[in-house]
């Protein structure tokens, strides 16, 4: 027994928690995840796992993107990759959903299934049906050999390591790192983009790693938020354009392993419905990152503080009037917007993570969820 504990300190790498361990390995598991794939020097980006596949995904009319939980949210930020970069339509769907719904696929369409574990059920199925309907289906994946990397025609590996937490931190960050390449990857054979674009995105993400390091800095500052939210019951999470997944991945975050009920929402859609619930016990996170659309997220912060709401805002610049209207301001790095869904979701791992902590839950097994869900 004695000798099993001491393994897990060891596994754990001195964290108390593997969820914590994970958090803070970000920056280098991303590294690993852009190694032989990202060539600053070069402006390109090189994904061997899919190459043979460069004459569909030049003239793809659509791509359909498979997964469940967190990978389905990583899937949404690169809905919004893709389509910027590479000008591919790009639908997201619950893989659940797909399998049952007897849905339209086509000749040059493209199936992408993003699975950290590659053993999820609902997006095994999903894999079956695209191929017997004819479809080339790519996989994004962690685990090297699992069910969906054997299914799938070829595909791109996270290659983050071992995710243990049953809470998805790394994973998500090398799956949203493995869609933004895949975005420029595909802009690259469709010249979507200028030489000069594309080269500047690619000088950005080869960055990446370094930014994580600094927006990690953050947990002294969350760590005290997070004492405020100890009593908290609800949360709403809000965020536009690609940091709507974000916000939607904070969510999920917290209810996963602190027992608190939270929603995510695209911040325009507060005024259909979750507005009702604005009070003074209500927190409200805003993913305030994106420099496009500052001034609605302002009007949305002046919505929730007329209603006595408490607003934690994440933003990627100092002072300015988000954070003259926030009760809180935790600030991640200024960089390219292209990289802020991976920077803001930083700190809100981290809250979640510090408020199961100072509520007693088991972080890294919490109630009732399987790290790999393989049964229906
Ligand atoms: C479970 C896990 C989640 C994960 C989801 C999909 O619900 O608890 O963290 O996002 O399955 O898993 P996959 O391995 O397919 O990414």
């Amino acid at each position: 027994q004695e000798l099993e504990m001491e393994i897990e300190m060891l596994e754990k790498g001195g964290y108390n928690h593997f969820m914590l361990k994970e958090i803070h390995e970000q920056a280098k598991s991303i590294r690993e995840c852009m190694r032989g794939r990202v060539y600053p020097e070069q402006g390109k980006i090189a994904l061997g796992g899919i190459a043979s596949f460069d004459g569909l995904l030049k003239n793809a009319e659509r791509i359909v993107i498979v997964a469940c939980g967190t990978s389905w949210h990583a899937g949404l930020i690169g809905e919004y990759l893709i389509e910027k970069y590479a000008r591919i339509p790009v639908e997201v769907e619950y893989a659940s959903e797909f399998r049952y719904r007897d849905p339209v696929i086509r000749s040059n369409d493209l199936v992408i299934a993003i699975s950290q574990s590659g053993e999820t059920a609902d997006t095994l199925s999903a894999i079956d049906l695209a191929k017997k309907m004819g479809a080339v289906v790519l996989g994004i994946c962690n685990v090297v050999g699992s069910s969906v990397s054997r299914a799938t025609d070829g595909g791109i590996y996270t290659h983050v390591g071992p995710e243990v937490g049953v809470a998805s931190t790394k994973a998500f960050s090398g799956q949203v790192t493995v869609l933004t390449m895949l975005a420029l990857y595909l802009a690259q054979l469709k010249e979507t983009l200028s030489k000069e674009e594309r080269s500047n995105c690619i000088h950005s993400l080869w960055k990446l790693p370094e930014f994580v390091e600094e927006a990690l800095k953050c947990e002294d500052q969350v760590q005290r938020i997070a004492y405020g939210m100890l009593r908290s019951r609800n949360c709403i999470y809000l965020g536009r354009g690609c940091a709507f997944p974000v916000a939607l991945e904070g969510a999920l975050k917290l209810k996963e392993i602190s027992y608190i009920h939270a929603e995510g929402y695209p911040a325009a859609e507060m005024k259909h419905g979750p507005i009702a619930l604005i009070d003074e016990e209500m927190t409200v996170i805003f993913i305030a990152t994106n420099h496009s659309y500052h001034e609605k997220i302002i009007n949305n912060i002046q919505e929730v503080r007329a209603r006595k709401g408490k607003v934690i805002a994440i933003v990627s610049n100092a002072g300015g009037e988000v954070a003259a209207l926030s009760d809180e301001v935790v600030q991640i790095p200024h960089s390219d917007e292209f990289l802020l869904p991976i920077l803001a979701a930083i700190p809100l791992q981290l809250l979640a993570y510090h408020v199961a902590l100072i509520r007693g839950c088991n972080v890294d097994q919490p109630r009732n969820l399987a790290k790999s869900v393989t049964v229906e």
